[in-house]
């Protein structure tokens, strides 16, 4: 939530290379932005409200520049709302990621001597900061000020030719580049410049200038080596190439993904299934699309492992937190590996002397960094804000974990093998070319009901999360055996009804579901191994066994790209979603 981006160093078109670390950044927030430079020993700021896009800055040439991306928390989207903010003396620059929460507090004693120009939390920082550099040098002002503030924040500074960060919540990057340093919210951003970075934790300051970077320990100020990583994506890959989004970029990428797994993972496959197999009680958490991987794992679990693995959305898990004991493990579904609610629910777990297991795409993450055993994703920089790679690959990785718990690892990684040419198959023009016709058939109506049973039924969800996320249908996805409860009183003549009708134990029970929203009008659309005499539309997909709960999976998602292209919406930046959510 929120993008920052700042450079220093020996090229003197800082402005333009915010400007492009922000566009890199933008699905992290697309309300407003703003970039500011120094010149002369004085600021200038451009601040604009609504998305970036091609936008252009003329801001005048300078060494160092600091920008933000913003997704209003507090106060409007407005320019006066939008990063950086400038204190009265108007010579330090700042912008935020995060919640002050003590904002109206220090807000009401800062009135008294200082002007505030916009709504925002962020400006008390600004002006904090103002009133502790009278008397300290700009890092300790920003330790000092920093200290002041209640609730997780990352803030970078601008003062002069430096910049200044703190952090107790929020990614911070921080690139090491020759002759020339970054800090941004994402490594993906610092990729086209270095790909050595380091993860700044939380609770540490660092300081930048264009001799290099400094990090300190943020409550004691003695300085820290950091940690320096160096990055394995290549910068291509977060770059849009041929396609005309990022989501179907990413969708297309699935197969290379899948197989990099195959090929890479099976060590770490066995690990984490020998950490399952040791726990007394396993639970999986995940938020949004995550959480419905989780929910596909629990019945992979279930049905692979015969094993209960407990789901739960991370939103909801601390109020599960009685279950947890020394002799449990959660295993945490991230793509970003920052999700607020993710994090708190291994803290939880953490306190309560569990172990934390994490599948995520970013090295360094938080959740990366805080969990006992870890596996990295490699579904490389994932940038449309809804997510398709990452759900496949976390359930790649849980069908595999869950074949190899059961002694079936071989015959899991052939199931996945075969899963992949289906994908292959099912990304050609044909199948593609088909949902994109029926897309233009039900693209102007309001709703869609999308059933499924057993391993189909979380397949479900995410493909109706993925239609309301990117095409704004309302769409709910939910299990086949409660049609009759309820949702079946919605079924209109014509209303869309998307049906997973795998080669499982569930095809007669969701074929009966089918017949009985058809009796009501229903239009059906099959998504099965083969065609039936209810399906109005068929989309083969064929048996690949559980690894159909993948490819189904990507029906669903070319579906909702397609119908957001057709009504007109950017897939890639939905309106009011961010890619990683990082406040409550
Ligand atoms: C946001 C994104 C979703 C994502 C969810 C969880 O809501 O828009 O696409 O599934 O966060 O993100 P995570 O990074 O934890 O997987």
């Amino acid at each position: 939530m929120c993008g920052i981006f700042g450079y220093v160093g020996k090229k003197n078109n800082a402005a333009e290379i915010v400007l492009e670390g922000l566009k890199r950044l933008e699905y992290r927030g697309y309300d407003s932005w703003g970039v500011v430079v120094e010149d002369k020993a004085c600021l200038r700021v451009e601040r604009k409200a609504g998305k970036i896009g091609e936008a252009k800055v003329s801001l005048p040439s300078s060494h160092v520049g600091l920008g933000h991306t913003r997704w209003a928390t507090h106060g409007g989207v407005t320019v006066q709302n939008s990063h950086p903010h400038l204190d009265c003396t108007e010579t330090i620059a700042l912008v935020h990621n995060g919640i002050v929460e003590n904002f109206s507090e220090l807000k009401k004693e800062l009135k008294e001597k200082h002007r505030f120009t916009s709504e925002t939390d962020t400006e008390v920082i600004v002006h904090l900061l103002e009133d502790l550099i009278q008397t300290k040098n700009f890092s300790e002002a920003m330790r000092e000020a920093f200290k002041k503030l209640i609730g997780l924040n990352a803030v970078v500074s601008l003062k002069g030719n430096q910049l200044v960060v703190a952090k107790n919540g929020s990614p911070i990057v921080l690139g090491f580049g020759e002759g020339e340093f970054f800090v941004s919210s994402d490594a993906s951003a610092i990729l086209p410049y270095t790909k050595n970075v380091a993860f700044l934790e939380d609770n540490q300051a660092a300081v930048l200038d264009a001799s290099g970077i400094k990090v300190f320990n943020l409550s004691t100020g003695v300085e820290i080596e950091p940690k320096t990583q160096k990055l394995d994506w290549e910068p291509e890959s977060a770059e849009l190439g041929n396609f005309p989004h990022f989501m179907v970029k990413e969708i297309y990428e699935q197969p290379k993904i899948l197989e990099g797994i195959i090929k890479t993972s099976s060590r770490q496959v066995e690990e984490l299934a020998d950490f399952i197999r040791s726990s007394y009680g396993a639970f999986l958490v995940g938020c949004g699309t995550a959480a419905h991987a989780a929910l596909t794992g629990q019945y992979l679990f279930s049905r692979i492992a015969k094993r209960h693995v407990n789901f739960n959305v991370g939103s909801e898990f601390g109020y599960l937190e009685h279950f947890l004991t020394p002799r449990s493990l959660v295993v945490a579904l991230s793509q970003s590996g920052e999700t607020i609610d993710i994090i708190d629910s291994i803290k939880l777990a953490l306190e309560k002397g569990a172990k934390v297991a994490s599948l995520t795409n970013v090295l360094g993450s938080t959740l990366y960094r805080m969990s006992d055993y870890k596996i990295l994703l490699g579904a490389g920089p994932e940038k449309s804000v809804c997510a398709t790679k990452s759900f496949t690959a976390k359930i790649a990785l849980l069908f595999l974990i869950a074949s190899q718990l059961s002694g079936t690892g071989k015959e899991g990684v052939r199931i996945l093998e075969q899963t992949v040419r289906e994908i292959k198959r099912l990304l050609d023009k044909e199948t593609v070319e088909k949902i994109e016709k029926l897309a233009e058939k039900i693209k102007d109506k309001n709703h869609i009901y999308i059933v499924g049973r057993g391993l189909s039924y979380p397949v479900s969800m995410e493909a109706a999360l993925k239609i309301k996320e990117v095409s704004y249908i309302h769409a709910e996805g939910f299990p086949g055996g409660e049609l009759k409860h309820g949702v079946i009183a919605l079924i209109e003549p014509e209303t869309p009804c998307l049906v997973f009708a795998p080669n499982d134990e569930t095809y007669g029970g969701i074929i009966s579901g089918a017949m009985e929203m058809k009796a009501r009008g229903g239009h059906i659309i099959g998504v099965s191994f083969k065609d039936a005499d209810v399906f109005d539309d068929w989309i083969k997909v064929e048996d690949t066994g559980d690894g159909t709960a993948i490819t189904n999976s990507i029906v669903g998602q070319l579906l909702a790209y397609f119908l957001a292209v057709k009504r007109k919406c950017d897939p890639d930046k939905p309106r009011n979603l961010a890619k990683s959510v990082t406040v409550k």
